[in-house]
């Protein structure tokens, strides 16, 4: 059936019970995905964390950190069978509205520097690179991957 015939995606916070379907997601959408582990301790934390359903399926998610006066997009997934739908930036809408509601004045993430797709998605949205983290992600060698340091001006006029 063609996505658009289905039912409109809706938002549920993601808490424990939702993992396997989540860490389902994470295995086959990273080659070093997130384990359980990574996710409760995100929810134990208290960061925030959403999903995007549809008849009971996980589209995808996010979990943010809140700082001081800004927000850090932690992980943001899409299933891959789902990806290439827009999914993606619904949850960025969603993570940017959680942000102006705690106030945040922006928004940072770091990107591996061969995901094209994200920082395409990122560049969309507004955000800007602001700096090259040097080794910071595991690769699948030996060699370590740069991570792409971004961030996205809130408009102040926007905030709740
Ligand atoms: C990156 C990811 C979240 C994008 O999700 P998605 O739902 O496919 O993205 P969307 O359909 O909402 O597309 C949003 C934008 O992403 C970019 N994009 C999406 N698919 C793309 C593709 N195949 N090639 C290049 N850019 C692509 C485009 O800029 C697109 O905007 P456009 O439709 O106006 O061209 C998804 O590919 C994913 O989950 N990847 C694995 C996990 C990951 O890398 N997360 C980011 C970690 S920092």
């Amino acid at each position: 059936m063609a996505e658009s015939a289905l039912a409109d995606p809706t938002f549920a916070p993601l808490l424990a019970p939702a993992l396997d379907s989540v860490l389902h997601i994470e295995a086959r959408a990273y080659d070093h995905p997130w384990t359980r582990t990574h996710f409760l301790d995100a929810l134990a934390s208290g960061y925030e964390a959403q999903m995007l359903v549809r008849d009971g399926a996980v589209l995808g998610y996010f979990v943010a950190m809140q700082g001081v006066g800004e927000a850090h997009l932690l992980n943001i997934t899409v299933a891959p069978e789902h990806q290439g739908q827009g999914h993606a930036r619904t949850l960025m809408a969603a993570l940017k509205r959680w942000a102006m509601q705690v106030a945040a004045q922006r928004i940072w993430l770091e990107v591996r520097v061969s995901n094209t797709r994200a920082i395409r998605l990122y560049e969309g949205l507004g955000f800007e690179r602001v700096n090259v983290r040097k080794d910071y992600y595991p690769g699948l060698g030996p060699a370590r991957e740069d991570a792409l340091v971004m961030y996205c001006p809130l408009d102040e006029s926007e905030h709740p």
